[in-house]
C-alpha cells in the first residue's frame, strides 16, 4: 500500500501534463486516432504489452503477472464530445466544437496511471491485469465494439472496474454505491397513421397530430400510475416530426424517445405498457399506431459482493470516510455491457472543487476538473485490480 501512495505522487506530474494533453486535443466518438496514439506510446514505453484486437481506434493493454492467475479488467473511455469549450485556461481545446465535456481525458489518464503502477508491481501480481482503452462511450458503441472483437477473452476476464468523474464530490472522496447505480437505456420509436386532408375539413380526415399529442400527454401516467412511487423510470419523448404545410393535415407523426428504469423486471414490462398506452391512445381517434422499443443498454448495477471491496479501496486510498453513499444517475453508461459478462464494479471519482468553480455538471461547456483527482483515480484503479486479483 505505501509503494502505491509513493508511485501516485511521483505520477502525479506525468499524469497532469497527460490529461492535459488529451484536454487540448479531445476527439470524437469512433476518431480518437490521436489519443489512441498516445496511449499506445505511453504503454509501449512503459513496456507493457498491447493486445491487438482489430480495431482502428482504441487500445488494450495487458500486464501479465509473475504468477498464473485471473484476470481483472480495468475500463477507461477515451472519446469526447460535440460541444464547444467555454473553459479560459491554459489546456483549453484547440479544436473548436469539440471537448472532453464528461471527463473522459481523466478515465483515461486514470486507467493509464494505473497500468503504469501495476507494472511497477508485477513481480507481486497473480494473475493478469486487462486495460481497456474503450472508444465511443458517448455513443454507446465503444464497449460492444471491443466486445466483439474479443477483448474479454484470451485471457478471459473474471471481473472488471472502471469510473467515471463526478463534481458532485471533491477530489478525494469516491462515491461507492451498491446495486444500481446508472439507469438502463432504451429507445422507443413511434409512428402513428391517420388519414391526411385539407386542414378546413378535418372532418373528412383522421388527425394523427391531434391523436400523437393526446398520446404524449398519456404517456407519462406509465411513470405516474402504473409504476410503483418508489421505483425510478423515466419515460420522454424527444423527437415529434409531422407535416409541411399549416393548412394541410398530415397522413403520419413520426416521435422518438427514450426510456430509463432501473429493476430489470421493470425494464421489461416497460415495452408492453408503452403500447398499451400508445394503441389506445390513438385509437380513440381513429388513428393506429406503429412502436419500436429498442434495449440499448442494461443498467450499471454494481456487484453487491464487490462493494465491501470496493469501500476497502476507496478508504485505503483516500482514507477513512471518504467512500460516499451516492444519489443513482437516470444516465446510463456502456460499462453496462462489460458487467452482463463479468461481475463488476463502478465508481464515481469525485472531482469537484468549489473554490476553483469546477461545479459544471457533465456535458456542460465549462465542464472542469480538479486534477488532484488523477492519482486518486489512478490508485482506486489499481488497487482495485490487486485486490480482485487475490479474491477471484
Ligand atoms: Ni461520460
Amino acid at each position: 500500500m505505501k509503494r502505491i501512495q509513493e508511485l501516485m505522487k511521483e505520477l502525479e506530474p506525468r499524469l497532469v501534463e497527460f490529461r492535459r494533453d488529451l484536454h487540448m486535443h479531445p476527439e470524437l466518438s469512433m476518431k480518437e486516432f490521436r489519443t489512441t496514439e498516445r496511449v499506445r506510446e505511453a504503454l509501449t514505453e512503459a513496456g507493457i504489452e498491447i493486445l491487438d484486437l482489430g480495431t482502428e481506434v482504441g487500445v488494450v493493454g495487458l500486464i501479465r503477472g509473475a504468477t498464473e492467475g485471473p484476470t481483472i479488467a480495468l475500463r477507461g473511455d477515451i472519446d469526447a464530445l460535440p460541444i464547444h469549450e467555454e473553459n479560459d485556461v491554459p489546456y483549453r481545446s484547440k479544436t473548436d466544437g469539440v471537448m472532453h465535456a464528461c471527463g473522459h481525458d481523466v478515465h483515461t489518464t486514470s486507467l493509464l496511471g494505473a497500468g503504469l503502477i501495476l507494472n511497477e508491481l508485477k513481480e507481486t501480481l497473480k494473475g493478469n491485469v486487462k486495460l481497456i482503452f474503450q472508444p465511443a462511450e458517448e455513443i454507446n458503441e465503444g464497449a460492444r465494439l471491443l466486445i466483439d472483437h474479443g477483448v474479454m477473452e484470451n485471457p478471459r476476464v473474471d471481473a472488471v472496474f472502471g469510473l467515471h468523474t463526478t463534481p458532485d464530490y471533491p477530489a478525494g472522496q469516491v462515491a461507492v454505491k451498491s446495486g444500481g447505480l446508472m439507469a438502463a437505456v432504451d429507445t422507443i420509436r413511434i409512428e402513428v397513421k391517420g388519414v391526411g386532408g385539407h386542414g378546413a375539413i378535418p372532418d373528412s380526415t383522421i388527425d394523427p397530430v391531434v391523436a400523437a399529442c393526446s398520446m404524449v400527454s398519456n404517456l407519462q401516467s406509465i411513470v405516474s400510475r402504473n409504476i410503483s412511487p418508489l421505483d425510478s423510470v423515466v419515460v420522454s419523448i424527444g423527437t415529434i416530426n409531422a407535416g409541411i404545410a399549416n393548412n394541410v393535415i398530415p397522413e403520419v407523426v413520426k416521435l422518438t424517445g427514450t426510456a430509463r428504469s432501473f429493476e430489470p423486471s421493470i425494464r421489461e414490462k416497460l415495452p408492453e405498457m408503452v403500447k398499451r398506452v400508445i394503441d389506445n391512445s390513438v385509437q380513440a381517434f381513429g388513428a393506429t399506431a406503429s412502436l419500436e422499443y429498442i434495449y440499448h443498454l442494461p443498467p450499471v448495477y454494481n456487484n453487491e459482493s464487490l462493494v465491501d471491496l470496493a469501500t476497502e479501496v476507496v478508504e485505503e486510498i483516500c482514507g477513512k470516510g471518504s467512500a460516499m453513499d451516492p444519489r443513482p444517475s437516470m444516465g446510463g453508461e456502456d460499462f453496462a455491457l462489460y458487467m452482463e459478462k463479468a461481475p463488476g464494479f463502478f465508481y464515481w471519482l469525485g472531482t469537484g472543487n468549489k473554490e476553483k468553480g469546477y461545479t459544471h455538471k457533465w456535458h456542460n461547456p465549462r465542464y472542469n476538473t480538479d486534477e488532484k483527482a488523477l492519482p486518486i483515480g489512478s490508485g482506486v484503479l489499481a488497487l482495485s485490480a490487486i485486490k480482485a486479483l487475490e479474491r477471484f
